[in-house]
């Protein structure tokens, strides 16, 4: 059943290649995105909304963070990201032109469900994103984009993730291109850009072993800091949440610029902080917060794009990802840091594929 994997969660970080072109080919059409034959949503429908809100929880919030990046850097619409616990009892602004866009593997979270619903008391379009056929919240929402992930088993989201994310890119070509945002060849050149990361993906596999030697320093630890700026924080936030719940490491993912901010305080000498620098073009900013934390005597592991230029001085290690363009490198980037929270939970002996206190899917609120 686990393919000869040790685990469940190994198994499906790799099977991430497969379920990206599953989930992303078939909305291909002509070079650029289409949800027309797939999941029967006309091209007119990209075209209605003033605002945007994403709406999940846990690991397919995170998703819908770098969701909200992309539609707002492609389409310039405004997009707001909520936890679903938070959105229902905030009284969200509603109406007829909103889009409220719910991300879930399993479609039964009950507090993505209640939030759908609430979305609909109040008049707004809901798109749901969601790996299981037939889920509650498939069959509540008015339009659904299945995912083809396959049966995720592990309780650690992985492959769901990813083909979250590659959705998200696809909506947001889509919704850019609907709104004149982009122009049709700049839409074909992203939705290529989508397909060539998708490919490299298989090559980021290859830093498994480079990780499971990297990480025997977090044996014993007890603290953990991820950074990065822009969409390596979106990435920082889900490999966080990836590490803390399987290794039972406490981690936090911090926005680089706001760790002067009062979080520096924690960090002395030997702490471990693993810096996503992956946007070239925040590059100069991360590389002045690692040489803060580096000059405190930080641990760093730099997770970095190919080519880009980090004196070598302020970090003990760098593993390096394709040089693909800064906007699909989170595709790349959570293959790093999924292994990484895999190969420390096996060190530290934990029960990788069931994590203590938790379940596949939360059906109470
Ligand atoms: O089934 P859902 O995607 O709605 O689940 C949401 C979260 O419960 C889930 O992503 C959780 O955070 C995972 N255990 C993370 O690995």
């Amino acid at each position: 059943q686990k393919g000869g994997y040790d685990h469940f969660m190994l198994k499906e970080i790799y099977e991430q290649p497969r379920a990206l072109a599953d989930t992303v080919h078939p909305r291909i059409s002509d070079g650029l995105p289409s949800f027309e034959a797939q999941d029967d949503i006309p091209e007119g429908f990209w075209r209605q909304f003033d605002t945007i809100s994403i709406v999940a929880c846990g690991t397919a919030m995170h998703a819908g963070m770098i969701g909200k990046n992309l539609i707002e850097r492609l389409a310039r619409i405004p997009v707001e990201c909520d936890i679903a616990s938070e959105f229902r009892y905030r009284d969200p602004i509603l109406g007829k032109h909103s889009l409220v866009l719910l991300i879930s593997q399993s479609g039964e979270t009950a507090d993505t469900l209640a939030a759908l619903r609430l979305a609909r008391e109040r008049g707004a379009t809901t798109l749901a994103v969601v790996n299981v056929t037939g889920s509650s919240i498939a069959r509540e929402a008015d339009y659904v984009i299945r995912t083809f992930a396959g049966p995720e088993i592990a309780v650690a989201s992985t492959k769901a993730y990813s083909v979250q994310l590659s959705v998200m890119y696809l909506i947001a070509i889509r919704l850019a291109l609907a709104n004149r945002a982009v122009d049709d060849a700049r839409a074909r050149e992203l939705t290529s850009g989508l397909l060539g990361a998708i490919e490299t993906t298989k090559d980021v596999l290859g830093l498994n072993v480079e990780i499971k030697e990297y990480i025997k320093r977090y044996e014993s630890l007890r603290d953990l800091f991820f950074l990065g700026r822009g969409l390596d924080y979106a990435l920082s936030m889900e490999g966080s949440l990836k590490l803390k719940e399987i290794s039972y490491i406490h981690c936090e993912a911090y926005a680089a610029g706001e760790l002067k901010h009062g979080t520096i305080s924690l960090v002395t000498e030997g702490v471990p902080v693993v810096a996503v620098a992956t946007q070239e073009t925040l590059l100069p900013k991360m590389v002045s917060n690692i040489k803060e934390v580096h000059s405190r005597g930080a641990d760093v592991l730099l997770v970095c794009k190919q080519g880009l230029e980090v004196d070598p001085e302020i970090y003990s290690k760098r593993l390096d990802l394709p040089a693909l363009d800064d906007l699909f490198m989170p595709v790349v980037g959570v293959i790093v840091l999924q292994l990484l929270a895999y190969h420390t939970a096996v060190l530290r002996g934990c029960d990788v594929d069931k994590p203590r206190n938790l379940a596949k899917s939360v059906t109470v609120e």
